[in-house]
């Protein structure tokens, strides 16, 4: 008898967790066939936690500010993920800098998910930034996870269109709808064995991805 091993992934979270809950979802009706190894946030009491424990998945909290370093934190953030030996290590909404360490040892097995049009808008107040320099269209990423932030190659992108009566909170919630459709996706694939970084690009089905990533078009 053969038995195909399910992707374990473990989720880190530092807050609400509605890409979390998108996973969650996704592996709940079969879409997406993996195991939910583990969800560890750097923050107590965060919903994305009640989330993980309502799907009864196993759930931890590393509080960075227990640590004296950045180093440190990492250090003891390796061995906790690494407890629940997994696949891929899924970054959703983890507001934390990495080290190099950090980075180094997850490569090529590690995603984030930023909300812009990667390289576009690296940091924080992405949707408010788009809005500012009088874009036309704005979006989300995901992408492998290297040393320099929200720098590694992009695996997917959905993009959409800034309205004239945009604020950052009505573009942000059009940009998570599609946060909560392309995370699943690019998770899929990469627990399928069809995508993987190599040399620092990424590859889906053996063909070199475009700079952007596979491109998920709504705007025009
Ligand atoms: C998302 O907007 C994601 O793009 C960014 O952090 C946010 C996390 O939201 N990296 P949630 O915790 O998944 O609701």
């Amino acid at each position: 008898m053969t038995s195909t091993k399910l992707c374990r992934v473990v989720v880190l979270i530092s807050g609400g967790g509605t890409n979390l809950q998108a996973l969650i979802d996704a592996q709940q009706t079969g879409e997406l066939p993996v195991q939910l190894a583990a969800v560890i946030s750097n923050r107590p009491g965060v919903k994305g936690l009640q989330r993980a424990a309502d799907a009864g998945i196993p759930h931890g909290i590393l509080d960075h500010k227990a640590y004296a370093s950045r180093e440190h934190f990492d250090e003891a953030l390796i061995q906790l993920i690494d407890s629940h030996k997994p696949d891929l290590v899924v970054l959703a909404g983890f507001m934390r800098i990495l080290t190099p360490a950090f980075t180094g040892h997850y490569l090529g097995r590690m995603l984030n998910i930023h909300p812009s049009l990667l390289p576009k808008y690296q940091g924080l107040h992405t949707h408010q930034r788009a809005i500012d320099a009088g874009d036309s269209c704005h979006g989300v990423t995901v992408h492998f996870v290297t040393a320099e932030l929200d720098g590694g190659p992009a695996v997917v992108q959905a993009k959409v269109n800034i309205l004239a009566e945009d604020t950052a909170d009505t573009l942000a919630q059009r940009v998570q709808a599609q946060e909560h459709i392309i995370y699943p996706l690019a998770v899929k694939w990469f627990a399928k064995g069809d995508l993987l970084m190599e040399n620092g690009l990424s590859l889906l089905n053996g063909e070199l991805l475009p700079h952007c990533g596979h491109l998920i078009d709504h705007s025009g």
